[in-house]
């Protein structure tokens, strides 16, 4: 199992990082476009590996697509972060540009590959691999629900007093402060709905806390997380390489599922061998449908800036 990441960075680095400890990959290829850059961070990352216990072997290659060839995962992280302030929108006249760049040349080496997107505005930027690539529907995902979830289940352990183990919990609609959709309803713990526990009130906070999760770390570390948003892209990366057949929401193609079409947005999937093996459809409360449909608004007037 050979997988890719791209970019260097601190997202592209720790993802790198939570796939080899994971141990299930037979090699990751860093690359990054500054010079020397991912072979560093490669460098430092096997000097890790006896210390870690893992055996992995992690390359680090500026801009050389030749040595990503016959990738089975490829996993874009490239673009500039949001600063303090910036929405993930704001990102998309620089970051349109490198991702259709990369898309395609991770492609030209690994027709046959599963493309994970995470550089933002994450489902504007999946969505336009869509359209500028001939890779199927169920190789192209979205990660950002999976990050958004693991904020969503911080926040409710928080409010709960509780273990995060003895919390579930799902955040679907678009990867950005407005757009997202904690569904507070479906939440659990140890199966008890955590209503029981909690006030509409006390529920409607973490609702947004977690929203503003990516924004309030940027605001602490002055540029965007990397830690969650690694141990998501390894959890989605591990579901692929090991047919785990797990469910995640990602950001995929809807052609009417949810009554939506044309347009990448976060929904339950399950992830496997294949990539997404299906689109789960699950039961919305009339408010939860309201905000996915608004949601899937604000992320369609993000895709009308794209230039296709
Ligand atoms: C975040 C970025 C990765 O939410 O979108 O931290």
């Amino acid at each position: 199992m050979k997988v890719t990441v791209v970019g260097a960075g601190a997202v592209g680095a720790s993802c790198a990082e939570y796939i080899a400890i994971k141990d299930f990959a037979s090699e990751v290829v860093l690359l990054d476009i500054k010079e020397g850059f991912a072979e560093g961070k490669a460098m430092d990352l096997m000097q890790t590996a006896s210390l870690n216990g893992f055996d992995t072997k992690i390359t680090g290659v500026t801009n050389d697509y030749s040595k990503t060839t016959d990738s089975d995962i490829c996993v874009i992280t490239s673009g500039i972060p949001r600063k303090p302030g910036m929405t993930r929108e704001e990102l998309i006249g620089i970051n349109a540009g490198i991702v259709k760049m990369v898309s395609s040349s991770l492609i030209e080496y690994s027709p046959n590959t599963i493309l994970i997107v995470v550089s933002n505005p994450m489902d504007t930027m999946t969505y336009l691999v869509h359209k500028t690539t001939d890779l199927p529907k169920n190789r192209i995902i979205g990660m950002g629900g999976a990050l958004d979830s693991a904020r969503f289940k911080y926040r409710l352990a928080e409010a709960l007093g509780a273990p995060i183990s003895d919390v579930d919990g799902m955040v679907i609609g678009g990867h950005s402060d407005k757009g997202m959709v904690p569904l507070t309803a479906h939440a659990t713990r140890n199966s008890v709905k955590v209503s029981e526990f909690l006030s509409e009130d006390r529920l409607n906070q973490v609702k947004e806390d977690t929203k503003v999760g990516g924004a309030t770390l940027t605001k602490l570390l002055g540029t965007s997380a990397w830690y969650a948003p690694g141990a998501a892209v390894s959890g989605l990366v591990q579901a692929i390489a090991c047919d785990q057949n797990k469910m995640f929401p990602c950001s995929v193609l809807l052609e009417g599922e949810y009554g939506l079409n044309d347009l990448c947005i976060g929904v339950p999937v399950i992830l496997g061998r294949n990539g997404i093996e299906e689109i789960v459809t699950i039961k919305l409360s009339a408010a939860e449908e309201a905000h996915l449909n608004e949601s899937a608004e604000g992320v369609k007037k993000t895709n009308a800036l794209l230039e296709l």
